[in-house]
């Protein structure tokens, strides 16, 4: 039989894997019970699915995944907090439905920040005291940076932006540690860490707000990679500048894609996906590995954004740059289950 993943890793961090409720049954939950010791909601933990409405909250799907890792004694990372996508459209409305974003008078828009900033506590507090002794990790914020927008710091212009201010930063993190207790890790989450300008970007947020006094414990890199990008020299030099600061990493959402960006051409189907490319995958996933155990202690948990081929958001991306039909195999076992080259090269 093979040898347990996180058995293996257990002296360095836990490995992870990111799930819907409907994969805890079943052999998908016997997978997670041998392979993983942490887990994290794929998607029913974000705004859009906690808090459909304004006021209403629903538990009912993220309780289970509480519950999995509850009875399997596992590590649970919380995603997300606070992030542009995913997010209900009502939060960005104001008291007449307009969309706040819009407004131009002044003291209209200083109302408009503070309804903002309020509802954004208000989800936090909610969210946080309920999980707040089942959760590990937080990620309080996800995705606040982007290269291209039009500002000189970086900063996503999303609605959050556009109608409080970089302030919306601040305040979640606040409002997490307050209701989640000085013990809680609370993450900063992103993607494409270990390029530049985006990690630079990221790093003077990051150096910005522990200044100011802001209460962050990490940065979460997502690590939706592929197998030639980024390098792994760009990417050790990211880990070390944040733990430099006296933050900790953790690999958020990893997975390798078999293509490069846009991923095209793609394979239509599994099967048509010749071995090579998993023995290249298994190169890219050996060398990653060794690089994350040598630099263990400045990473506490290594997650992937699945468990398994049979179920990754890549193929959505396959498909949509492909006419609707293409495959990706970014995990390290199969789409039945078994472990795959790159497994074998993590093992050893
Ligand atoms: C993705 C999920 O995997 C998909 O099922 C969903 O349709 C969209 O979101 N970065 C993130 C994750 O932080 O929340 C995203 O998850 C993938 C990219």
């Amino acid at each position: 039989e093979a040898p347990s993943l996180e058995a293996r890793y257990e002296e360095s961090f836990n490995i992870g894997a990111a799930v819907e409720p409907y994969q805890l049954d079943g052999i998908q939950g016997e997978v997670l019970k041998r392979h993983y010791s942490s887990i994290v909601a794929e998607n029913v933990m974000k705004p859009i699915n906690i808090q459909p409405e304004e006021g209403t909250f629903n538990f009912e799907e993220a309780d289970k995944i509480v519950q999995f890792a509850k009875e399997n004694d596992m590590e649970l990372r919380f995603h997300t907090l606070i992030w542009h996508s995913q997010v209900p459209e009502w939060f960005f409305l104001d008291k007449n439905g307009n969309q706040m974003v819009e407004e131009t008078d002044p003291k209209q828009r200083e109302k408009n920040k503070k309804l903002l900033l309020k509802r954004l506590e208000k989800h936090i507090k909610t969210v946080v005291k309920r999980y707040k002794d089942d959760i590990n990790s937080w990620d309080v914020v996800n995705e606040v940076i982007d290269e291209y927008a039009p500002n000189d710091r970086g900063l996503r212009e999303s609605p959050w932006y556009q109608i409080a201010g970089d302030d919306y930063i601040k305040v979640a993190f606040e409002t997490a540690r307050k209701y989640a207790g000085e013990d809680a890790k609370l993450y900063i989450n992103d993607y494409n860490t270990e390029v530049e300008p985006k990690r630079t970007y990221l790093y003077n947020l990051v150096t910005d707000l522990l200044e100011q006094g802001v209460p962050i414990d990490g940065v979460g890199h997502q690590s939706h990679i592929q197998i030639g990008w980024p390098s792994l020299q760009e990417t050790e030099e990211s880990i070390n500048m944040f733990a430099e600061l006296g933050l900790d990493n953790q690999i958020t959402e990893l997975d390798v894609s078999l293509y490069g960006w846009p991923p095209t051409p793609a394979y239509d189907t599994y099967e048509d996906i010749p071995a090579f490319e998993f023995e290249r995958q298994a190169d890219r996933y050996d060398q990653l590995f060794e690089l994350y155990e040598r630099l263990d202690d400045k990473i506490s948990n290594v997650t992937f954004w699945g468990i398994a081929d049979n179920h990754t958001w890549l193929d959505d991306r396959a498909e949509d740059y492909n006419n609707g039909v293409g495959k990706d195999a970014p995990f390290v076992f199969d789409i039945d289950y078994n472990v795959k080259p790159a497994y074998w090269e993590i093992i050893d």
